[in-house]
């Protein structure tokens, strides 16, 4: 059974997708020029200057760089002006076990799902210990189907939240890196008419698409952007950025992406590996 963090079912609940914002312990480390720690607080004043009020924060992966309790650290630091709940989920660069030294059980935590009124978020782990590409075990798509199921049966809506992308990206350095086994993750959702959308980091960029009605969308790092098409590895110019979602209680979401303006950051974009 999924947590409560709200059983209002006749409201509209605002999300925000923070995303790969890839911190150090230092917090004067630089990725590719850019310190990130710098850049998430850049995004946390966009996000407090935006919206208003804020029911929870996803967190979907990568947020730390160098994997370490103290980069976890600073990122409640980060975070902490927004005063929302999150849910977290490893990405890549993530240690799990070194996550789960920093969580606060009431208002921070990598629990499997919540319930926002009649809406089911579902928290995927695609990590793999020591690959940049994911993978969903046999217990991720087990659990899955349970959250589905139970959700199904409680006549809620369901989003899921995973780090690596399931839709193809058309840069093939990056593509490679993606989540391996969608057809299994197609393979259940296909299964449920509930589901009303799956949103994924990972590609540091952003893309919304649709399949079988359920929405697919990314969002950009907090950080570093790659370039969506070049089948090198590329840094694309376009500024650290974050996703709202809203979810109403008839089941529909909108979302859209909003990106750091007028503000300039010393990118090293000759950087020709990742
Ligand atoms: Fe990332
Ligand atoms: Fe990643």
């Amino acid at each position: 059974m999924a947590d409560f963090l709200s059983d209002n079912t006749n409201q509209h609940y605002c999300l925000v997708q923070i995303s790969d914002s890839h911190l150090f312990a230092d917090r004067a480390s630089k990725f590719y020029g850019l310190n990130t720690y710098e850049t998430l607080q850049d995004i946390v004043a966009l996000v407090r200057s935006q919206q208003s009020s804020i029911d929870c924060l996803l967190c979907t992966g990568d947020l730390a760089q160098d994997s370490s309790v103290e980069a976890y650290l600073n990122f409640l630091d980060a975070l902490s002006p927004l005063d929302a709940p999150q849910l977290w989920i490893p990405g890549n660069h993530d240690i799990r076990s070194n996550m789960q030294q920093v969580l606060d059980q009431d208002c921070v935590s990598l629990k499997r799902s919540a319930q926002l009124g009649k809406w089911r978020i579902i928290m995927l782990d695609s990590s793999v210990e020591g690959q940049v590409y994911g993978l969903l075990d046999q217990k991720e798509l087990a659990d899955l189907d349970l959250e589905l199921a139970d959700s199904e049966r409680n006549g809620n809506f369901a989003m899921i939240c995973i780090h690596h992308n399931c839709m193809p990206v058309e840069a093939s350095w990056l593509q490679q890196h993606c989540l391996k086994n969608s057809d299994e993750l197609f393979f259940i959702l296909d299964r449920y008419s509930h589901i009303k959308g799956v949103v994924y980091g990972h590609i540091h960029q952003d893309f919304e698409g649709e399949r079988n009605g359920v929405k697919i969308l990314s969002t950009p790092s907090t950080c570093l952007q790659f370039h969506p098409t070049n089948d090198d590895f590329t840094i694309d110019s376009a500024n650290p950025g974050y996703r709202w979602l809203v979810l109403t209680p008839e089941g529909e979401i909108s979302s859209g992406v909003e990106r750091v303006t007028e503000k300039t950051y010393d990118i090293h974009f000759s950087s020709t590996g990742y």
